[in-house]
């Protein structure tokens, strides 16, 4: 078979996707039309020959992400948006995807956080029932927002407690270490969920980051996190703790002019639990089968490590050991 068909055959996990991230130009104008709100201005002024969103660093691509989101009103519309997107991966034969949601960027806009998690809810179970397909959800703080709103967001999900198994960090990374949120996550941990932190490619403090996540918030995985090849403790630490990344090409290769394969695949050999995953397929332009191979264009990785990277998936999952024993 050719690459791409194997790739495509693979049964796959894909453990970082942020829903919001998964609002394509089409379904912004669909919502827009349905609400009978403006197209929004990041929307209107997209190239409209290649219809491709753009932007060229973490910030100018978040400036699009939340401009865009503002179509999003009603439960139906966060229901819509996670089927369409899971219709997607299970194209791709994706078993199992652990999502993104960003509910402070809802609530500051005046969108309820019920509306948000019962509407994203409702996708999951449909795509359950009709398409077999299993998700997590991960609710994540916006880290460039203060402390004290992530406190009363963490508050106000309590009673969505059985439908989210973890909380993330994400945003805008430069000046926002993981020790601001210290406090929400040491909550969050007593309250029961797992916690996984965003240490985006190439930023200002990656390693100080890393070091905060691993050490200071006790991370369960990092999201992101490639640049811990720079440190050999922090490499032996994760080993150590069987402590899994959850890596993105295409989007890392957006973020960073440094693409990051090489580095992938030196953690995967020195047998750290490695990743690939799509992070915004919707403005990076790619689901896990075209990060998958756009990962084996630029290094040179086997089959049997692209299969080991999916291994990893699942075994860094926060799958139900049931369905784990259905899958695997
Ligand atoms: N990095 C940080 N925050 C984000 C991202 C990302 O890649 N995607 C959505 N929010
Ligand atoms: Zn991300």
């Amino acid at each position: 078979a050719s690459l791409s068909e194997f790739v495509a055959k693979m049964p796959k996990a894909e453990l970082h996707v942020h829903i919001e991230g998964t609002l394509t130009p089409s379904l912004t104008h669909k919502f827009a039309k349905r609400n009978s709100v403006p197209i929004p201005e990041a929307i209107r002024s997209l190239d409209t020959s290649s219809n491709e969103y753009a932007f060229h660093d973490l910030p100018s691509f978040l400036a699009v992400y939340y401009s865009a989101m503002s179509v999003l009103l009603t439960a139906a519309d966060f229901c819509d948006l996670v089927w369409a997107y899971l219709q997607k991966a299970h194209s791709q034969n994706v078993l199992h995807t652990e999502m993104f949601f960003d509910p402070q960027a809802h609530t500051s806009r005046g969108v309820s956080l019920p509306t948000v998690i019962e509407g994203i809810r409702q996708g999951i179970v449909k795509a359950e029932q009709e398409l077999g397909i299993s998700t997590n959800l991960i609710m994540c703080f916006l880290r460039d927002l203060e402390p004290g709103f992530a406190m009363a967001t963490l508050i106000d999900a309590l009673p969505y407690k059985d439908w989210i198994i973890a909380v993330g960090l994400d945003s805008d990374e430069r000046d926002n270490p993981p020790a601001k949120f210290a406090n929400v996550f040491q909550r969050a941990k007593a309250e029961g969920f797992l916690v996984t932190c965003h240490c985006d490619v190439d930023q200002k403090d990656s390693i100080e980051h890393i070091r905060q996540v691993l050490v200071d918030i006790g991370v369960n995985r990092i999201d992101h996190g490639t640049n811990i090849v720079e440190d050999e403790t922090l490499v032996d630490l994760v080993k150590l703790r069987g402590i899994g990344l959850t890596c993105c090409p295409i989007s890392d290769s957006v973020v960073t002019k440094d693409f990051k394969g090489k580095e992938i695949l030196q953690l995967l050999r020195s047998g750290v639990k490695v990743t690939v995953n799509s992070d915004d397929p919707a403005y990076f332009k790619g689901y896990m089968n075209e990060n998958i191979l756009r990962l084996a264009d630029d290094a040179e990785v086997s089959r049997l490590e692209l299969v080991q990277l999916q291994k990893n998936a699942f075994e860094i999952s926060w799958i139900s050991e049931q369905k784990r024993e259905i899958f695997l």
